[in-house]
C-alpha cells in the first residue's frame, strides 16, 4: 500500500505510523523526522532547513522532495510506504505524481486526520521524546527531551501554515477521490481500529 498521511501538529500521524507500518510490511517516511535527524547531523540541508523550522514555517519544496525521493529507493520502501507530513504543499503533491507515475505505480489513500485546532496545543506541550528514539524507536536510558518547535508560539505558525499550504492537499487528493476522513480527536486506539477499516 502506498498511503499518505495529512493532519495538523498533534494531530497523530507519527503515533499511528509505526503500527500501520508493521502491519502492513511499509516503510515509513516522516520529512518532519528525516530533517530534525539532518539539522542535528549539521548537515548541508539540516544547516538550510533549520531556521523556517525553528519558526514553524515549512522548508522549501525542493529540499523535502529531494529527500523523499533519496528515501523512497530505499529496497523497504519497494513494496509500499507510509509519507507522514508529506506532501504539504500542491507544489509537493504535483512532484510526487510526477515521480510516481515514472515508476508506474499511485497512492492509494490519503488519511486525513481531522480534528479542532483547540486540542492541539495540550498535545504538542505534553510531548516528551526520546532523542536517539525518534528515529529508531528504541528505549534508551537518555532523558527526555521537548522538540524545539513544541512551544505553544511555534505551533500557532505551524497551524497557519497547515491551513494556509497543506489544507489545499486535501483539495487536490479529493478531486482524485482518494480521502479518508478520521476522526483524529478519538483516543489513539480507535484511530488505528478507524485506520484499519480504510484499508481493509
Ligand atoms: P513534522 O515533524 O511533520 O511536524 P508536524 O506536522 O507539526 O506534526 P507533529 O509531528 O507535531 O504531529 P503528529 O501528527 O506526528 O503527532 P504525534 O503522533 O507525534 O514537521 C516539523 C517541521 O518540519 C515543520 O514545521 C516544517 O518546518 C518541516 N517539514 C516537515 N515536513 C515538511 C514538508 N513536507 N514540507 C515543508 N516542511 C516540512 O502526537 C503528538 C502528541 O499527541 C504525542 O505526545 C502523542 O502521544 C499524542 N497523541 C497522539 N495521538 C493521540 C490521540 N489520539 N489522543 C490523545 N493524544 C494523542
Ligand atoms: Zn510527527
Amino acid at each position: 500500500k502506498r498511503l499518505v498521511l495529512i493532519g495538523p501538529p498533534g494531530s497523530g500521524k507519527g503515533t499511528q505510523s509505526p503500527l500501520i507500518k508493521d502491519e502492513y510490511c511499509l516503510c515509513h517516511l516522516a520529512t518532519g523526522d528525516m530533517l530534525r535527524a539532518a539539522v542535528s547531523a549539521k548537515t548541508p540541508l539540516g544547516i538550510k532547513a533549520k531556521e523556517a523550522m525553528d519558526k514553524g514555517e515549512l522548508v522549501s519544496d525542493d529540499l523535502v522532495v529531494g529527500i523523499i525521493d533519496e528515501a523512497m529507493k530505499k529496497p523497504s520502501c519497494q513494496k509500499g510506504f507510509i509519507l507522514d507530513g508529506f506532501p504539504r504543499t500542491v507544489g509537493q503533491a504535483q512532484k510526487l505524481d510526477e515521480m510516481l507515475e515514472r515508476q508506474g505505480v499511485k497512492i492509494d489513500k490519503v488519511l486525513d486526520f481531522a480534528i479542532n485546532d483547540s486540542i492541539l496545543e495540550e498535545r504538542i506541550t505534553g510531548r516528551w521524546i526520546h532523542p536517539a528514539s525518534v528515529a529508531k524507536n528504541l528505549v534508551t536510558g537518555e532523558p527526555l527531551i521537548q522538540r524545539k518547535d513544541d512551544t505553544a508560539a511555534v505551533l500557532k505558525s505551524r497551524l497557519e501554515a497547515f491551513h494556509k499550504q497543506t489544507e489545499p492537499v486535501i483539495d487536490y487528493y479529493s478531486k482524485k477521490g482518494a480521502v479518508a476522513k478520521l476522526n483524529a480527536e478519538k483516543p489513539p486506539k480507535d484511530v488505528t481500529v478507524e485506520i484499519r477499516k480504510v484499508l481493509s
